[in-house]
Formats: C-alpha cells, structure tokens, sequence
C-alpha cells in the first residue's frame, strides 16, 4: 500500500499532517528516509516516524444489513449512506465489498481489506451471491435455462456468466450470481421481459444475513478466511 495510506491506518493524523511529516524527512522505511508519500510499502516493512515504530491497525470485517433508501457510498448523496449506521472509528477508511442499489436491501460486506474485498467481487473468483427478487408477473418457463446458458446484457460484449434460479413462487425468485455488474439483476430480468420489483440479499459466499435491518456485526475468524483463497 501507499506510504500515505499506511500512515493514516497506523496513526491518528489527518492526510494533510501525514503528507507533511513525510515530505519534512521524518518518515523512515527499512532506515532510509522517504520524502515521497505515493512510495509502496508493506505491512512487513519497518516504518518509522519520529523514530518511533509505526504497527497498522487490524483490519475490519463487518457484516450489515442495508435498509431501503440508504447508498452504499461513503458520503451521504441524494440518500443517506449506509456507514451512518455504523458506530465504528476511522469510518472513512471501509469500503464495501460489492454495493448495493439505493432501493436494494440486505447483506453488505464492509471492510478496509482491499486484498480481501477483491476476492468477494471480482468475477474470476466466483464467490456466490444469492437475491431474493419480487417480480412484476409471472416468471416465464424459459428463464431458469436462458441464465444458466449466460445472456446477453444491454451494452455488454459478454454473456453474463452461469445463474442459478429457484422459483419460489410465480413472482418471487432466488437467484445466485457469481458476478457483479452494474445494475446486474435488474437488467438480466429486463432482457428477459420481466422487472424487478423488490431485491433483497441473502447472502454472499458462505455468510448469511443474520441480524435486523440497519443492525450490523463484525464476522467471524471463520467467516473471514472463507473469503481468502
Ligand atoms: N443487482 C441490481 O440490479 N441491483 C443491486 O443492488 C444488486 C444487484
């Protein structure tokens, strides 16, 4: 990570202080002096301000449940944004592993782990993603082998890939995907002459949303290391 980066999660300075101290020659890396604060770094590396050793702080994990009509962005915009709900430090250092609509609601995966949130949302891994999507009629025969197979979505060069639907009843379904593409479940119904009404996640890999709408939790060791492979 950034030379800047690191020091902000090691101390309580704001970045305009940490760039400061870095530019004055008083930051060191492995006993050479850094002036530049865009330098990579490691965890490992001997980081040192002042002369005193810098440790980062322990990565965060958090699981919450996204009411309606909050945004999964770190600044409240036209709606509030979901980190209101979390009575947590440094707030502004969590991202969220894979966002949610403003009307979506559900599991959300918040963390300062970047390393960790790339394998929840990036395609390649294929971490399991399960909504559970209200309709506006009658799902059609056809639909269950049309996401299976892959389609095509408006503006995209590729299918989308594998889906699993259940039917749980003629307007509500569950569907696991194992990507993340803008808008992803509502446009894959669109292309096949449906619309989402109501879109709730269930769950993201092996974590289940457990707790009370706008409730959080932190994740278990277990929980965690099912995300790194
Ligand atoms: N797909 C959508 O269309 N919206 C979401 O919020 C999540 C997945």
């Amino acid at each position: 990570m950034r030379l800047d980066k690191f020091i902000l999660k090691s101390t309580e300075l704001t970045k305009i202080e940490v760039v400061q101290r870095i530019n004055a020659g008083q930051v060191s890396v492995n006993g050479h002096v850094v002036e530049n604060e865009a330098n990579q770094v490691h965890e490992s590396n001997t980081i040192l301000l002042n002369g005193a050793q810098l440790k980062a702080r322990d990565f965060r994990y958090i699981l919450m449940h996204k009411p309606a009509g909050t945004i999964c962005s770190n600044i409240d915009e036209v709606y509030p944004s979901v980190f209101n709900y979390l009575e947590v430090e440094h707030v502004s250092e969590l991202h969220i592993a894979g966002r949610l609509d403003a009307d979506t609601t559900g599991l959300v995966l918040i963390t300062d782990d970047g390393r960790w949130s790339f394998n929840i949302t990036t395609p390649t891994k294929e971490c399991r993603k399960v909504y559970r999507v209200g309709l506006s009629r009658p799902i059609a025969e056809d639909v269950a082998s049309k996401f299976q197979q892959g389609i095509l979505l408006q503006g995209e060069q590729k299918l989308t890939r594998p889906a699993k639907l259940e039917i749980v009843s003629p307007q509500e379904v569950l569907l696991t995907i194992t990507e993340g593409k803008f808008h992803q479940v509502k446009r894959m119904f669109s292309a096949v002459g449906n619309r989402v009404v109501s879109l709730h996640r269930e769950a993201i890999g092996a974590v289940c949303l457990d707790v009370d709408v706008g409730q959080w939790r932190y994740l278990t060791d277990l929980e965690v290391q099912s995300f790194s492979n």
